[in-house]
């Protein structure tokens, strides 16, 4: 059975083939990062009409070895997300499905991204498992303890982590999105240098905090008059050991309440290499398992969402009504 999978609900335009034999088949992903980088953050407006004018080609190209013919349903992210962008998405899908005369399935992103791992490592990750989400929206720890089954064990209380390594990488003058170029620049500085706050670390709770530390870099920037590119870099370093710190100790306590022996890193800062090094270190002094999938897996993609959709299949009959949601908490899926 083959999957066409649609992923339009922020700046990212993909489409995607899922074969349940083989896996991915296809796969497309525009990013419109240049046509926001401009702004310091995506523009909802700007999004949908990229999304508008970029779908049909994207899903052309998609399926450039294969006929729609082939295609056995359709899913699309429904929620959560830019409301404009995801209704793109959403009026595609149905556009094919009424063409196609196939099954449609609406799916949540943030559960696509759970499920992501599985695609490439299915058997090395069994349930229950747990799963650090961390992009420039999302902070979240999350037990997965089968399909529609999530207990939020933590998540952010501000900022997301990759919006906090956003907001310093441009006060260090750095182009958006910031979480890659803060990262090169802090190997060449020294991270003892600057004492950030790690907000949070040692409370009881799983949830996490990220603004006063971005506030605490711009402070300490403020105090030096022409900063030289040795304290930008220092500055970049200290700030990502210190938000590196607070996600690392806040897994180590997720295993003291779950039952998983395994995690695995998702979203955009997963590809963070100091992130990736100290969650190595925690998975050997715990003995469990860490799984990093491969980055094109880790940020938006639409192999996800097909792959999401064809676990859901014969789940449940959908109609053609709009079941775009801006707010779709994982808490609210349905079992
Ligand atoms: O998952 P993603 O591609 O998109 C969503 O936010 O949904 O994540 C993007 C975020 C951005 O905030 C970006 O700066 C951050 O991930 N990011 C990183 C790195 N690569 C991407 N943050 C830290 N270190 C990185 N190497
Ligand atoms: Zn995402």
């Amino acid at each position: 059975m083959i999957t066409l999978g649609i992923e339009t609900s922020c700046d990212e335009t993909a489409v995607a083939l899922y074969d349940n034999e083989k896996g991915i088949i296809a796969e497309e992903v525009f990013s419109q990062i240049d046509i926001h980088k401009d702004y310091g953050g995506v523009v909802p407006e700007l999004a949908s009409r990229d999304h508008c004018a970029k779908i049909m080609t994207v899903t052309e190209s998609t399926l450039k070895d294969f006929s729609l013919d082939q295609v056995d349903q359709i899913s699309y992210t429904a929620g959560p997300g830019l409301i404009g962008a995801l209704l793109i998405g959403e009026n595609f899908a149905q556009g094919l499905a009424l063409g196609l005369n196939k099954p449609i399935i609406p799916v949540n992103h943030l559960e696509a991204h759970l499920h992501a791992p599985r695609m490439s490592q299915g058997s090395k990750i069994g349930f229950p498992f747990l799963t650090l989400l961390v992009s420039g929206g999302h902070t979240m720890i999350i037990e997965v303890k089968s399909l529609g089954d999530y207990e939020l064990l933590g998540e952010t209380r501000d900022d997301a982590a990759g919006e906090a390594f956003d907001k310093v990488a441009s006060l260090l003058g750095l182009n958006y999105p910031g979480g890659p170029a803060l990262e090169k620049l802090a190997e060449e500085g020294d991270s003892s240098i600057f004492q950030f706050p790690r907000p949070m670390m040692n409370t009881d709770s799983l949830d996490m905090s990220f603004s006063g530390l971005k506030t605490s870099v711009l402070y300490e920037l403020k105090k030096i008059t022409d900063p030289s590119p040795s304290d930008l870099a220092n500055m970049a370093a200290s700030f990502q050991e210190a938000a590196t710190d607070v996600l690392i100790r806040k897994i180590e306590k997720a295993f003291d309440v779950s039952k998983s022996n395994c995690i695995v890193l998702a979203g955009g800062v997963a590809a963070n290499t100091l992130l990736r090094d100290k969650m190595t270190d925690l998975s050997n002094r715990l003995h469990v398992t860490a799984h990093y999938p491969p980055i094109k897996h880790c940020t938006d993609n639409a192999a996800m969402i097909a792959y999401l959709g064809s676990l859901y299949s014969h789940h449940k009959h959908y109609h053609l009504e709009s079941y775009v949601r801006p707010r779709w908490p994982l808490n609210e899926i349905s079992k």
